[in-house]
């Protein structure tokens, strides 16, 4: 017998650890859901390759949560997937698909007073122009400056986070610098890599706000839910199940950490894929 819908399951997925930061908000908001998570820890990252290639990765990933799991909607945790891919994810599967791009232009245009709103995120998110336009399209008098920031990723995928190191500081130093010159009062962290060094960001950019778009999703899906009368029916805690597109243990152990699961709980179970097979 086929699922009732609500009770099917929400499936994420980021190019690799980034989208827990999603995750985290959605198990906040929305306890009861079960969720199912593909990071391709095996390509990342996605942020330096072409839109065909997104384009590419991005059609298998929804492949793989789709037939994995026949899940009732799928959040796209990865600012380079929203930017490059959302348009052909949503015209090519007939599911709700939400990105992190929208929910986060809306939180930014609401959080700042000055006008001016900094972006960063991946070169080929920046490149796409995909937050400028959003921006625009939302107020078109708001004043933009971007920032590529390509080694945030290597950053985060590999725990260099502390706002005392100062290899995060000083790249951080050297990145934000443009936006500081703006005077923007407001931060779109544009990639979901992101929030991971908001401690080394607000060190850089005290009395800047941030915006975390895995958090703006999460809120977005929530809305979602709510509107279409998706939320679960049940009452017991829903699960979260990973899956990966390289070794296990490395991401087991980031998520334990990102999503605060204690060592006595013991670290999620996640799988390995071959997802070159969707
Ligand atoms: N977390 C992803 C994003 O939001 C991508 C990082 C990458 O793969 O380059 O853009």
């Amino acid at each position: 017998m086929m699922q009732e819908i609500s009770r099917r399951p929400i499936g994420i997925f980021d190019s690799g650890l980034g989208g827990l930061s999603a995750v985290r908000e959605i198990r906040t908001l929305l306890p009861r859901e079960t969720l199912v998570y593909f990071g391709d820890t095996g390509r990342v990252p996605y942020g330096t390759r072409s839109t065909q290639t997104i384009r590419r990765y991005a059609a298998q990933d929804i492949r793989f949560l789709l037939s994995h799991a026949d899940c009732k909607a799928v959040v796209v945790a990865c600012g380079t997937v929203s930017a490059n891919a959302l348009d052909v994810l949503c015209a090519e599967n007939d599911i709700p698909i939400i990105g992190v791009i929208d929910p986060a232009v809306t939180a930014a245009q609401h959080a700042t007073k000055n006008g001016r709103i900094g972006v960063i995120a991946t070169p080929s998110t920046i490149a796409s122009g995909a937050y400028e336009r959003a921006l625009h399209r939302v107020d078109p008098t708001i004043s933009v400056t971007s920032a590529a920031c390509a080694l945030f990723v290597p950053l985060v995928e590999n725990g260099f986070v502390d706002a005392d190191d100062p290899i995060p500081r000083l790249t951080a130093e050297r990145y934000l610098e443009p936006i500081r010159a703006s005077g923007a009062d407001t931060l779109i962290l544009g990639c979901t890599h992101y929030p991971l060094l908001a401690p080394v960001i607000s060190r850089v950019l005290p009395d800047v706000t941030l915006i975390d778009t895995g958090r703006e999703a999460a809120h977005r899906l929530h809305a979602l839910l709510t509107e279409r009368n998706l939320h679960t029916a049940s009452d017991t805690p829903g699960s979260s199940s990973f899956f990966v597109s390289d070794e296990p243990q490395g991401f087991a152990n980031a998520a334990a950490r990102f999503l605060g699961i204690s060592p006595e709980e013991g670290l999620p179970a996640v799988s390995r894929i071959n997802i070159e097979e969707y």
